[in-house]
């Protein structure tokens, strides 16, 4: 069957049901789909010491972030997880709040501009550039403003060939000098330039300085990390990590924030009852109060997770054989998780293309564990969850109390946009709206 690998699941699952096997000659052979949630505890929770990180699916991410967080395994990613966690407490993360306010209000300038021009906005582009200034700034300390363009035109390039290249059965070898073989060789080269640029303008002592007065970046604590027997990380381990934070850190929010702009769009009454919560919110005080004055916000960006999950699916390997509720998969199985079916299943959730943000308010929730599980979960659970979910507040809420998007096109319903997955779900088509006013 043709088709995003989005849509392939949802044949799969109306014809097969919410376990299905399958057997795909470029995937290693046989593999599981399992979209019912205890399944998906079972995977990355209960039982996750006996399945890896799928090499089918690494192997392509790999070519981009070597062995970074997302990609490492075992000691190497204990390691780093350990290292890196303290740039995602709590504390630090109102740290960050006053980048995100800084980056939103000039956005909504750059959009206010527009709106006198009488143009119209791309949304996803408009997302990926704010989403990009805020890691940059508050990850590496740079500001990406001079080189978005050329990222977003390496990332563009970069996901065409992740999808090449997990989808189609023959893979073309690098070394032939096809033309998307050397259009893929130069947005290699783009981003590896951005990443060179941002570590080489950094030295160990300056690291080392920041460190020790409580005021290090995600840069400066690679740089200054010493391993267990006072080694210092290889340049290679620090490149991937900052192509991994850079990425990772960016493109899964914007996607997240336009998705839920789009169905905001759709759900006038929604997007109405968004603006009502944030109008009068105090913003005007200190970073922790912003952050509480928005969490009203929260709901609306986690439905439109729970829609568009903004990474559709992920993959694992069995590492022995296994019982799977009523399935024997055996050892070196691939096991695909999808978010996507899970969050869309209509047993779990009533009406799943209606956009309520009344979901995640207030009752408690009585379905079961993973039937949302938009960050993973387990060990090897988002990292930047709380980071991207307090951005998304701030972004969407401040610019909520300002001004409204009105959509454009495409003009289709929300169940019927043609999507695009690699690693990151967003819509084919390009986003247009216009920027106006609250009446
Ligand atoms: C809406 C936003 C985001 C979504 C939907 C998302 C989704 C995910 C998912 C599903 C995983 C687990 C993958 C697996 O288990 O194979 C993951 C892992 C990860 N994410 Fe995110 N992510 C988001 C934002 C971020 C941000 C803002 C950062 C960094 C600043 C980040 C960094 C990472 C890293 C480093 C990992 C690997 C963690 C590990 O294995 O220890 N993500 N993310």
């Amino acid at each position: 069957m043709e088709g995003d690998p989005v849509d392939v699941l949802e044949y799969l699952r109306e014809r097969y049901g919410r376990t299905v096997r399958f057997y795909h000659p470029g995937f290693g052979g046989e593999g599981y789909v399992l979209s019912r949630p205890e399944d998906v505890q079972h995977v990355l929770n209960d039982s996750h010491d006996s399945f890896a990180k799928a090499e089918i699916y690494e192997d392509e991410l790999a070519d981009v972030f070597g062995k970074g967080l997302v990609t490492s395994e075992g000691d190497l990613w204990r390691r780093q997880r350990r290292l890196i966690a303290p740039m995602f407490t709590r504390d630090q993360i109102t740290e960050f709040v006053e980048v995100m306010v800084e980056e939103t209000e000039s956005m909504i300038e750059r959009w206010r501009r527009r709106q006198e021009d009488g143009e119209t906005i791309d949304l996803l582009e408009e997302t990926e550039r704010v989403t990009l200034q805020v890691i940059g700034r508050t990850m590496f300390g740079e500001d990406m403003e001079g080189r978005a363009d050329r990222m977003q035109w390496s990332l563009d390039r970069l996901r065409r060939r992740f999808k090449r290249r997990t989808e189609y059965l023959v893979k073309v070898p690098d070394w032939m000098p096809t033309p998307l073989n050397s259009r893929d060789q130069r947005a290699f080269e783009a981003l590896e330039e951005v990443v060179w640029d941002i570590i080489e303008g950094r030295c160990v002592e300056e690291a080392e300085a920041a460190v020790e007065e409580g005021d290090a970046d995600l840069l400066d604590m690679l740089l200054a990390a010493e391993t267990d027997d006072g080694e210092r990380m290889t340049e290679q381990q620090v490149r991937d990590e900052v192509v991994t934070f850079l990425l990772a850190g960016h493109e899964t929010t914007a996607a997240s924030l336009a998705w839920t702009w789009y169905l905001l769009s759709h759900n006038p009454e929604k997007y109405r009852s968004l603006y009502h919560t944030v109008e009068d919110a105090d913003v005007d005080d200190d970073a922790p109060a912003v952050a509480e004055e928005l969490r009203s916000v929260r709901p609306y960006v986690q439905e439109g997770m729970r829609v568009f999950p903004p990474v559709p699916m992920f993959a694992r390997r069995t590492l022995e054989d296994q019982q799977v509720g009523r399935y024997h998969v055996p050892e070196d199985s691939l096991v695909v998780l999808p978010q996507v079916l899970t969050h869309r299943d209509p047993d779990i959730w009533r009406q799943p293309w209606r956009y309520d943000p009344d979901r995640f308010r207030g009752a408690v929730d009585d379905r079961p564990d993973y039937s949302y599980y938009p960050f993973g979960g387990g060990p090897r659970m988002c990292i930047g969850r709380t980071l991207s979910l307090v951005e998304s507040q701030i972004v969407l809420g401040l610019t909520t109390r300002e001004l409204r998007l009105e959509l454009e096109s495409p003009t289709c319903p929300p169940h019927e946009i043609p999507v695009r997955s690699a690693v990151t779900l967003t819509p084919t088509p390009t986003i247009e709206m216009s920027v106006r006013e609250w009446e």
